[in-house]
C-alpha cells in the first residue's frame, strides 16, 4: 500500500458520482444546464458508435458563454493578469474582453471570413491569442491554433490540410530575451499557398517584417472596427476548432472538438477539480499551443468568470525564481503545471521557492505526463507546504478536458503520489488486456473508455477513417486512447505511460512516424527508428538510429547536426534527438518490422530479452556497441 495523504476542502458530494453512476446521460444532461444556451437540445445524446453528438437540437455559443454572461456582475472584474517575459504587466478585465473579441469578430467578418471557415492562430502568449479564439468562437469559424514553437514545414502542412484563410500572427515573440521572429516564419510556410487570402499581424516585438498585399497590422483593423457584434447562434455540435497532435502515423492529426458537449465537460471539470471560487487567481502554465491552454487557459477560466495569470515566457527566465516571482506578485490561489516544469524547479532546490511568499495557494495540479512520486511530495511539502491538495489530471487532446483526477471540488479523498485516483463522474474507464477483457487490480494493461463522454473528439477533420482505425479498432464500441494503466485495490488508477508509438518530451506529444519520415527524407538516410529514453527532467528524451545510404562518405558530427537542422526546419526545435547513432542495420524482424522495443532497452540500458524473431542478430549486437561507445566517450569527456 502506498503513502496516502488527504487533505479535504469541505466538499462532499457523494450524490452526484452516484447519480452520474446510475446514468451517465441524464447526468450530463444536468450538467449541461449550467451553461446558457439560446434554445435547448431536443435530445441529450446521439450516439452512432463511433461518432457521438451531444445536445442535439440546441444552441449555443462559446464566446458568449465566456464574456456576454459576465458582464453585468464582472465588467471590471480581472480576466487575464498578463506578464510579459520583459517584465511589462496588463490588466484585461471582462468589461475589456469583450469589446475586443467583438472588434476582432468583426474584423474577421470584414476579411470575409464566415461561419465553418477555418483561421490559423500562431500567436505568442498575449491577451490577443485568447482574444483570437474568442473571436472565432463568436462567429463560428473554426480555429486552429498553432504552437509558436512549430517551423514554417509544419505550419505549411497544417494550413494545407486545414484550408484556412486566414492566418493571425504577430512580428515575433519573446523567448529567453530573444525575438522569435513569427511573422517570417509565416511567410515562409505560405509562400506557395494561394488560399490563404490575409495575414494579420499584431505588433509586440517592433521587428522589422516585410508586408505583403494580403498583410494587415492589427491595430489598423481593430481600430476601425465596431464593438457591437451578436454572437451566433450555433448547433451543439457546430466544430468549434482543430487542433492538430502527433499520432502514431506520419502525418499530425487534426482533432476536431465541438461546441456543446465540449463546453460542459471544460465547465464541469473546472469546478469539480479546481473548486473554483470567484475569489480564486487561478494559473495555468501550459501554452495556448496545446490542448491545456486551449481548454483549461482560453476557455474553462472564463465559463466560470475566474481570473487568470497569462505568462508569456521561459519558467526559467531570466532566471530560476521567475515562477514563484509570478506567484508571489498576482497572489495565485490556484496553480497548474507540468511534471517537466517541476522535476526543473525541484533541481534548483528549496531556497528558491522557500524565499517567496506562496501562502495563498490552495490547490495545485498536473498535467501531460506522469508525476514521480518523489516529485509529488516535493510539490506537496516546498510549494503547497502541506496544506493543498494536488490534482493529478489525465487527459489528452482528444479527450478534451480531463477524465481522471482527484476533485477536491467535489470529494475529498485520499491522495496517492502518482496516481490520478478516479475517473470523474460520468465517464467510465477501465484496465483491458489485448482482448478487451477487464484486467484484475493491480495489473498492467491498456485503458479504455467505455461509453461516450461530452468533451470527446467529434472526429479527425477531414478524416473519419482514420478516426475509427486509430480509435476505435483496437476494442469494439470502446475508446483506446494508447495509453497502458493499472488500477489498485482502492479502484485507483495509475497512469503507466504511452502504449503505442507516440513519445512525451518534456509532455509534448511526438508521434515516432513524424519524426522518422523527417530523418529520412534526408538525402543520404536509408532509413531511421526512433525511441524515447527517460531523462530526469523532460520525463523523456529521444534518441535517434539512423542507416545511411549505400557509399556515402560522412562526418557523423556534421551529418548529425544536419539532420537536427532538418528537423527543426521541418518540425520544430522540441522534436530534435539527444543523440543520433549511425548504424548499419536496424534490428528488424522477419517480417521487415523494425523492433523497437529492441532499441529501446538498449537506450535504457536494459537487458534485450527474446530475440528469436530477429531477421538478423548482427544489428542488435552494432546498434549496442555503437551506443556503448558513445556513452564511454561522453564518459571520457567528462573525466
Ligand atoms: C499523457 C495532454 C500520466 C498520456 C493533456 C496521454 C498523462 C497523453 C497525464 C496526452 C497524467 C496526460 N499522467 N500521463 N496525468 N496526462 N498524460 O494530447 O500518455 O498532449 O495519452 O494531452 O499525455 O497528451 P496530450
Amino acid at each position: 500500500m502506498s503513502e496516502t495523504y488527504l487533505i479535504g476542502l469541505g466538499n462532499n458530494d457523494d450524490d452526484l458520482r452516484k447519480k452520474a453512476d446510475c446514468d451517465f446521460v441524464s447526468f450530463w444532461d444536468n450538467q449541461a444546464k449550467q451553461l446558457s444556451w439560446f434554445s435547448p437540445w431536443e435530445k441529450t445524446l446521439d450516439w452512432k458508435p463511433p461518432f457521438a453528438k451531444w445536445f442535439v437540437g440546441g444552441t449555443i455559443n462559446a464566446s458568449y458563454n465566456a464574456l456576454d454572461i459576465h458582464q453585468e456582475k464582472k465588467d471590471e472584474k480581472s480576466a487575464i493578469l498578463w506578464e510579459g517575459e520583459n517584465g511589462e504587466s496588463r490588466n484585461v478585465t471582462y468589461g475589456e474582453m469583450f469589446s475586443q473579441v467583438k472588434k476582432f469578430a468583426n474584423v474577421l467578418k470584414s476579411l470575409g471570413v464566415q461561419k465553418g471557415d477555418r483561421v490559423t492562430i500562431y500567436l505568442p502568449m498575449v491577451p490577443e491569442l485568447i482574444v483570437s479564439i474568442l473571436g472565432c468562437a463568436r462567429i463560428g469559424a473554426i480555429h486552429t491554433v498553432i504552437f509558436s514553437g512549430f517551423s514554417a514545414t509544419s505550419i505549411k502542412d497544417r494550413v494545407f490540410d486545414s484550408k484556412s484563410k486566414v492566418i493571425i500572427t504577430a512580428d515575433g515573440g519573446y523567448r529567453r530575451g530573444k525575438v522569435v521572429k513569427l511573422k517570417d516564419v509565416i511567410d515562409d510556410a505560405i509562400k506557395n499557398i494561394d488560399f490563404v487570402e490575409h495575414v494579420v499581424v499584431l505588433e509586440r516585438t517592433k521587428n522589422k517584417i516585410s508586408m505583403a498585399s494580403k498583410d494587415k497590422f492589427w491595430n489598423e483593423l481593430m481600430n476601425n472596427a465596431s464593438d457591437s457584434c451578436n454572437a451566433e447562434e450555433l448547433s451543439s455540435d457546430h466544430p468549434l476548432y482543430i487542433l492538430y497532435t502527433s499520432g502514431t502515423t506520419g502525418k499530425p492529426k487534426g482533432v476536431l472538438h465541438g461546441t456543446g458537449g465540449y463546453l460542459t465537460h471544460l465547465y464541469s471539470t473546472f469546478k469539480w477539480a479546481f473548486d473554483i471560487k470567484d475569489s480564486d487567481v487561478f494559473f495555468c502554465t501550459a501554452d495556448i499551443g496545446w490542448v491545456t491552454g486551449h481548454s483549461y487557459v482560453a476557455y474553462a477560466p472564463f465559463l466560470h468568470g475566474a481570473t487568470q495569470v497569462m505568462y508569456e515566457g521561459a519558467p526559467d527566465f531570466p532566471d530560476a525564481s521567475r515562477m514563484w516571482s509570478i506567484l508571489q506578485k498576482y497572489k495565485v490561489t490556484i496553480f497548474y503545471t507540468t511534471p517537466t516544469a517541476l522535476r526543473m524547479f525541484m533541481k534548483f532546490g528549496d531556497a528558491i521557492p522557500n524565499s517567496f511568499d506562496l501562502s495563498n495557494l490552495r490547490l495545485l495540479g498536473t498535467v501531460g505526463e506522469p508525476i514521480n512520486p518523489e516529485v509529488w511530495k516535493w510539490y506537496f511539502k516546498t510549494i503547497g507546504k502541506e496544506k493543498c491538495p494536488i490534482i493529478d489530471t489525465w487527459w489528452q487532446t482528444e479527450t478534451g478536458g480531463m477524465l481522471i483526477s482527484p476533485l477536491p471540488g467535489l470529494d475529498t479523498i485520499p491522495l496517492k503520489p502518482g496516481s490520478g485516483t478516479r475517473p470523474i463522474p460520468g465517464v467510465n474507464v477501465s484496465v483491458v488486456d489485448e482482448n478487451g477483457d477487464d484486467l484484475p487490480a493491480n495489473t498492467k494493461g491498456y485503458l479504455v473508455i467505455k461509453d461516450p463522454w461530452p468533451g470527446m473528439l467529434l472526429t479527425l477533420w477531414n478524416d473519419d477513417e482514420k478516426y475509427k482505425t486509430v480509435y476505435w479498432s483496437k476494442y469494439e464500441n470502446r475508446y483506446y486512447p494508447g495509453d497502458y494503466a493499472l488500477k489498485d485495490d482502492d479502484g485507483y488508477f495509475w497512469l503507466l505511460g504511452r502504449a503505442d508509438d507516440v513519445l512525451k518530451v518534456a509532455g509534448h506529444r511526438i508521434g515516432t512516424a513524424e519524426l522518422e519520415s523527417c530523418i529520412v527524407s534526408h538525402s543520404v538516410v536509408a532509413e531511421s527508428a526512433v525511441c524515447g529514453i527517460p531523462d530526469e527532467v523532460k520525463g523523456e528524451v529521444i534518441i535517434a538510429f539512423v542507416v545511411l545510404k549505400q557509399g556515402v562518405n560522412y562526418d557523423s558530427k556534421e551529418l548529425a547536426k544536419e539532420i537536427s537542422n532538418k528537423i527543426r526546419t521541418d518540425i520544430g526545435s522540441i522534436a530534435t534527438p539527444k543523440q543520433i547513432y549511425f548504424v548499419s542495420k536496424l534490428p528488424k524482424t522477419r517480417s521487415g518490422k523494425i523492433m523497437r522495443r529492441l532499441l529501446k532497452a538498449i537506450g535504457n540500458n536494459e537487458k534485450i530479452g527474446d530475440v528469436s524473431t530477429l531477421e538478423d542478430g548482427a544489428a542488435v549486437t552494432e546498434v549496442q556497441q555503437v551506443f556503448d561507445e558513445f556513452q564511454k566517450s561522453i564518459k571520457s569527456n567528462l573525466n
